[in-house]
């Protein structure tokens, strides 16, 4: 029997994009260096790799200055925000966001194994040295070996990114649901 032929459309940015954008992700920020050095950016390309080495993985734009600080550095903190830390997220997240002294500041912690700076007040902090880095197109994976892990907020609740808005995470299911 003849089938007839469904058009589709070859993928582009936008629907990939859009495609992604209804996977929820918690959103982090990344930093490398430290006082009048420290560089940060709000991302949410995380993935845990490996737990024997503890390895995560952070997917940064090939292009941007976080690039360069990382391989630079060697070193990297990841802080997981909670729905407290938007301000932050969206500071983090600019073309002109704060640099050095002033990132320092505004982000109020330093990893105590690295020295690197963290968020204070965070989800959780991660303090990591650069295990490898593979070509990802624009962007570039860096899989990085936990070093420190901070607990932070427990009971705070996370920050989450979904259809490009910041949300809550609401109720829990019910496990037969
Ligand atoms: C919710 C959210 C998630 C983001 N995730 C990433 C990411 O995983 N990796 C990345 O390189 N940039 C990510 N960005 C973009 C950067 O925060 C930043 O806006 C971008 O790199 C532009 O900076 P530039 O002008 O210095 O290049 C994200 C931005 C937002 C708001």
């Amino acid at each position: 029997m003849d089938q007839t032929p469904i058009a589709v459309a070859a993928p582009d940015a936008a629907g990939f994009r859009r495609a992604m954008g209804l996977f929820p992700t918690g959103v982090s920020i990344v930093t490398t260096g430290s006082g009048d050095s420290t560089s940060a950016l709000t991302i949410n390309a995380v993935t845990a790799v490996s737990l024997d080495p503890l390895l995560v993985l952070v997917s940064i734009g090939a292009t941007g200055r976080m690039r360069f600080r990382i391989e630079a550095e060697s070193v990297f903190g990841l802080s997981m925000l909670t729905d407290r830390q938007a301000g932050l997220c969206r500071t983090f997240a600019r073309s002109d966001r704060p640099e050095g002294t002033a990132a320092t500041h505004l982000l109020g912690a330093t990893g105590p194994v690295s020295g690197v700076t963290l968020v204070e007040d965070a989800l959780t902090a991660l303090e990591c040295r650069v295990h490898d880095r593979v070509d990802g197109g624009d962007h570039v994976l860096f899989l990085g070996r936990v070093v420190a892990i901070h607990d932070g907020e427990n009971s705070a609740r996370p920050l989450v990114f979904h259809r490009g808005r910041y949300v809550r995470i609401g109720l829990p299911l019910r496990t037969d649901q």
